[in-house]
């Protein structure tokens, strides 16, 4: 276990910390000491996630699409603790679709939040990590980054860039102090992501048995996962893809199997 305190004087930024993954991640952190700025688009789901969390935690509303949204979630950071030592690019959009029927703005709505957003939020961290010359980048993808996004080829596509800016900033920022890893999530259970991908009940009961863990995972798991990589400690890991998955990624290189997309 990791001491409760290992976090403490550290401050970092969640996109999407009001919902799923990103708010369990967002637990895990402050349970270990740290203090958080989470983002997302709703103000409303954000004060209540604020609510939950507790004052340790200061929200930005603001879109990762957006440049100006942005800088200024991470200049209101920067005012309220001085300086950042870790961003998670959590912020995503996922729906099940299969490729024929996507539009252009469907495909462009999901590149757009993932890769464009994990691109403009790193790229607003960096001069203040630089500074200090410490910074711990998360970027979450998918499992189905290296494989394949049947039916979810917006993600698909989207994730696999991610992973290869993952490394990218791990060789670039590497000598500024700056560590950039990626986190591939398998199914985790009571999220968004798996109320759109997985609503029918037949596909994750089919997918679970598949499974060498037996079960879908759980936000705390995820979290951390995201812990150990921003712990003093892990100061010589860059440029990795950590499968969080139960060992999914190993008997299957995407979420759904040929033949079981939406349209059948
Ligand atoms: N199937 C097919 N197309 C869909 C769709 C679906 N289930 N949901 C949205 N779209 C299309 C829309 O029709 C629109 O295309 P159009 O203009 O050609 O009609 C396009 O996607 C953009 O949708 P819109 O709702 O206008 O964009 P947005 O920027 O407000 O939303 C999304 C972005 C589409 C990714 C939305 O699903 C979202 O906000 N998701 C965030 C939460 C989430 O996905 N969490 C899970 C993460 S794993």
């Amino acid at each position: 276990m990791f001491r409760s305190d290992c976090l403490q004087g550290q401050s970092g930024l969640i996109t999407g910390g009001s919902s799923g993954i990103g708010l369990a991640m967002a637990k895990v952190l402050l349970a270990h000491g740290a203090s958080l700025t989470i983002t997302g688009r709703n103000q409303e789901k954000l004060d209540l996630a604020q609510k939950e969390l507790g004052e340790r935690v200061m929200t930005s509303a603001g879109d990762v699409r957006i440049a100006e949204d942005v800088d200024r979630s991470v200049a209101s950071h920067i005012q309220q603790y001085g300086k950042i030592d870790f961003l998670i690019n959590n912020a995503a959009g996922n729906f099940l679709c299969p490729l024929e029927k996507m539009s252009e703005n469907a495909f462009r709505s999901v590149q757009d939040i993932v890769t464009l957003g994990t691109f403009l939020f790193s790229k607003a961290v960096f001069p203040h990590m630089k500074q200090k010359g410490y910074g711990r980048i998360i970027n979450i993808g998918a499992t189905y980054a290296w494989g394949q996004g049947s039916y979810v080829a917006h993600s698909g596509a989207a994730k696999a860039a991610v992973l290869n800016l993952t490394k990218s900033m791990a060789v670039e920022w590497g000598p500024a102090g700056i560590l950039s890893n990626m986190i591939a999530p398998g199914p985790i259970a009571d999220t968004e992501g798996m109320k759109r991908l997985m609503a029918d009940p037949s596909h994750a009961k089919r997918l679970i048995s598949l499974m060498p863990v037996q079960r879908m995972g759980e936000g705390a798991e995820i979290g951390r996962a995201a812990l150990f990589l921003i712990h003093p400690t892990s100061s010589y890991i860059n440029g990795i893809v950590l499968p969080v998955d139960g060992g999914m990624s190993l008997i299957t290189p995407g979420l759904i199997p040929a033949g079981f997309g939406p349209q059948n």
